[in-house]
């Protein structure tokens, strides 16, 4: 019996008062979206700064799972400005994807809501969608047309039964309903041209697993920018790739960044592929962004323990050691997190101040932000992430 009293068993009436809670929170809040959606006055807003493409404003992305509230990204605040590339990384399950699919829209609703906070899309006049209030119909033109999004795994990305041709054409033909047949299937070899597919023709006839697995990420990337979108999430584009052919598809994604003016949010887990390509860092940690720079600031000036941490543990080429250094201790349980700084437990510069609650954000440089107690007397406190408390959702 005493193993029943652990933090993680839930019992049946706990499980049936959680199952109870989120069936009303989630009825509430699809309704409340549901009215949002129809006033245009809740969904456009102003960008902050009309030069960036995307700002997430203390965004929360909350699953009301069976074992209680998931707080995945919770107080999230981070620009992407035009033009450029904006890294995002952190250690599994720290809410990267869920940033992004925040972004699209696409999360596993009803469980899956983002209850607080603000996604702003700028409209390119300096008006912005709030994302999170945005009606379907709107988002389907988004989606595609001014955002698109880079699966991790390009074989799952593509439909096996159809030829890749007729994939392409599919996007081609969604978003240009004016155009004729042969324009689409000539826009379509273009695609094939500009992701350097060499026998465009012949891979237009072919069948996905007839393609190795970069010419199956080069077609992903030729869907996604097929209408040459503003912005372009890329979800751990590489990971399913050997290192070669790796370098030639970020190599491919920045050039063609150039080329369409887009601007590339790249989520990933491995700091060498944002150091060779980001121009800003965001470093995340169990939902949170524990610091925000310029790759320059982050890589060579790292300031939260988390990011010097991944620093430490990323093999250097040429120097040899016995062992990489590892972050001891593991991310706090997401259902049931501190109200104190998260990665206190895990960390060798703690504070007195770290006793407190969670740290707000510092601004130590223009473009440089850390949530971490031992920046305070050093820098501007910018304020702390706000969470939002579930029960007052109801
Ligand atoms: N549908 C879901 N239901 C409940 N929890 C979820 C769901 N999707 C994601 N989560 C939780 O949200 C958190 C963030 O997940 P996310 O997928 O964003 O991680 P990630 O940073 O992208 O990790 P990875 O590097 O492994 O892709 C995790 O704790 C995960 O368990
Ligand atoms: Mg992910």
């Amino acid at each position: 019996m005493a193993e029943k009293k652990k933090s993680s068993y839930i019992s049946g009436k706990e499980s049936r008062k959680i199952t109870k809670f989120n069936r009303k929170v989630t009825r509430k809040l699809e309704k409340e979206r549901a009215d949002a959606n129809k006033d245009p006055a809740l969904y456009t807003t102003q960008m902050k700064n009309p030069g960036n493409v995307v700002e997430f404003d203390n965004v929360c992305t909350y699953f009301f799972s069976d074992v209680g509230v998931v707080k995945a990204v919770d107080g999230v605040n981070f620009d992407i400005p035009r033009h450029s590339t904006v890294g995002v990384v952190g250690e599994s399950g720290c809410g990267k994807s869920v940033t992004s699919l925040s972004l699209m829209q696409l999360l596993q609703r009803p469980s899956g809501q983002t209850v607080g906070g603000e996604i702003r899309f700028n409209r390119g006049d300096g008006s912005a969608y709030n994302i999170v209030n945005t009606p379907n119909s709107i988002m389907e033109k988004l989606r595609g047309n001014e955002i698109s999004m880079i699966f991790q795994e390009p074989m799952t990305a593509l439909n096996p039964v159809f030829r890749i041709g007729q994939q392409i054409n599919e996007v081609i033909e969604l978003h240009n309903p004016n155009m004729s047949e042969p324009e689409v299937k000539a826009r379509t070899l273009e695609m094939l041209e500009m992701v350097g597919i060499a026998n465009k023709e012949g891979v237009y006839e072919m069948f996905p697993h007839e393609l190795s697995g970069g010419m199956r990420q080069r077609i992903c990337i030729a869907i996604a920018l097929a209408c040459s979108p503003k912005l372009i999430i890329a979800d751990e584009p590489t990971t399913a790739l050997d290192v070669t052919i790796q370098a030639q598809i970020l190599d491919l994604l920045q050039n063609l960044k150039d080329r369409l003016s887009s601007s590339i949010m790249l989520i990933t887990h491995d700091l060498g592929v944002v150091a060779g390509m980001a121009d800003y860092v965001v470093v995340m940690y169990a939902g949170r962004v524990v610091e925000k720079g310029t790759a320059e600031e982050i890589f060579h000036h790292p300031a939260h323990p988390y990011t010097i941490g991944l620093m430490k543990s990323k093999p250097v080429v040429g120097q040899k050691v016995e062992e990489l250094y590892n972050i001891p201790g593991s991310v706090p349980n997401p259902v049931a997190m501190p109200d104190y700084c998260y990665f206190r437990d895990r960390c060798d510069r703690v504070c007195t101040r770290c006793q407190g609650e969670y740290p707000p954000e510092i601004r130590i440089s223009d473009t440089h932000v850390v949530s971490c107690y031992r920046y305070y007397d050093q820098g501007t406190p910018l304020g702390y992430p706000k969470s939002v408390n579930v029960e007052e959702l109801l």
